[in-house]
């Protein structure tokens, strides 16, 4: 037609764009954090390791003078700093005499059922990824072994954990890689350690689109089995190396949620109340329930130990969502956690530096500010463990 305006192909704009912003944040990256420095956990005050322990801080003092236990790093004005580690060699020690057992290891003993927490929602930004990483760092500076899962494709949880879903994952390492089709790889290969002892770590990317895509084909040729017991077969072959798996599902309700949802024995579904998310949960919730009973026709047992509402990026002073909070309470009654994650700028910001509120220190903040959102993160994931230790009959 000659009208002399220049045509581009649209996917070639696009991947343009795409390389452009991928090398830009990678250069940001690389700036903030140089490539060699992986991320570390941070020391904790004698206080705060003593509130983590359950004793006083006079104890551990004692301990320390009296040369029991790891040697915390003292620094002028004698003051101590234990790191993560420590505290663990602290629950060794303590456990030893402890005058119930599991005081201080609190995890499963002879008999109890590995706990598979799904975190959940198809709702983004209804703080599952928040929800997920406090809960599973809560629990293993609480002494548990804990296993995060990142079964979100977008990968939040991955990069909050300083691994980069595009860079330190081209030869894949997700649990794609465990539960595909061909070739499925033990599971042992794609989980690794993190700067934090007792959790570890199975990060996530876009790969593992490829098994939403791959499933309906494999159903269609009749191989796919029992496909919604994937992740659950996978997490058998270790079973005895973690207390609580905590899974961070993808924002939709596909194969991979629908195999998260197979495996839990746990299920929380986060809630920010306002009223456009709990209008879209209502659609969750009965698709989901849909999509059980399809599973639990075909013979699966759907029984779960516990399912809970999580209140997430709560405002008490906000009158809307407290009506919310209200109508949810009186609705679903104590199936709604009693603590709830207030919105705060602490956790926001950590956020931002790629951290949670347990690895910032708390003089980054103002301490009022810091107090309240770790107050309420606590309580929280207290409430969890308690439903924990339920399950454990304890
Ligand atoms: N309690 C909170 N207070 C303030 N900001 C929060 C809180 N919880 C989550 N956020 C922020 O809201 C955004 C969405 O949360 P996220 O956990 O990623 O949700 P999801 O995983 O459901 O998409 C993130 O930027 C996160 O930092
Ligand atoms: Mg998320």
């Amino acid at each position: 037609m000659g009208t002399g305006h220049p045509q581009e192909d649209l996917n070639q704009v696009i991947r343009q764009h795409s390389e452009w912003l991928a090398t830009q944040l990678h250069a940001q990256r690389e700036s903030l954090f140089p490539p060699d420095a992986a991320k570390a956990m941070r020391t904790f005050s004698s206080g705060e390791a003593a509130a983590l322990l359950g004793v006083n801080d006079s104890y551990l003092r004692k301990l320390h003078l009296d040369g029991k236990g790891p040697s915390p790093e003292v620094s002028p004005g004698n003051r101590r700093h234990y790191s993560a580690q420590d505290i663990q060699d602290l629950r060794q020690l303590l456990e030893k005499t402890a005058r119930r057992p599991g005081d201080y290891i609190p995890g499963r003993r002879d008999g109890d059922r590995m706990q598979i927490i799904g975190v959940m929602n198809f709702k983004g930004g209804s703080g599952k990824t928040t929800t997920s990483a406090h809960l599973a760092q809560y629990l293993a500076l609480a002494g548990y072994r804990v296993l995060a899962i990142d079964l979100d494709p977008q990968a939040s949880l991955t990069a909050l954990h300083g691994v980069q879903p595009e860079f330190d994952l081209e030869d894949g390492g997700t649990l794609y890689d465990a539960i595909r089709y061909e070739d499925p790889v033990p599971i042992a290969e794609v989980i690794r350690k993190t700067y934090i002892p007792n959790l570890d770590l199975i990060p996530g990317n876009l790969e593992l689109m490829e098994f939403e895509h791959e499933t309906p084909r494999a159903l269609a040729q009749g191989h796919a089995g029992l496909f919604f017991f994937r992740v659950k077969e996978a997490l058998n072959q270790v079973d005895s190396d973690y207390d609580v798996v905590v899974i961070d599902c993808p924002p939709q309700l596909g194969f991979l949620t629908m195999s998260a949802l197979s495996a839990a024995t746990g299920v929380l579904v986060t809630i920010h109340p306002e009223m456009l998310d709990v209008m879209s949960m209502s659609q969750f919730l009965r698709m989901t329930a849909d999509l059980m009973d399809v599973i639990a026709d075909s013979g699966a047992d759907m029984s779960h130990d516990w399912m809970r509402y999580l209140l997430t990026r709560y405002e008490p002073t906000d009158a809307p969502q407290n009506r919310i909070v209200a109508f949810l309470r009186t609705m679903y009654g104590d199936k709604v956690l009693n603590a709830t994650m207030l919105k705060s700028t602490a956790i926001s910001d950590a956020g931002l530096t790629k951290q949670t509120l347990y690895e910032v220190e708390r003089s980054a903040f103002t301490r009022s500010t810091y107090d309240r959102a770790i107050e309420s993160l606590n309580a929280v994931n207290h409430e969890i463990a308690a439903l924990i230790q339920g399950t454990w009959g304890r």
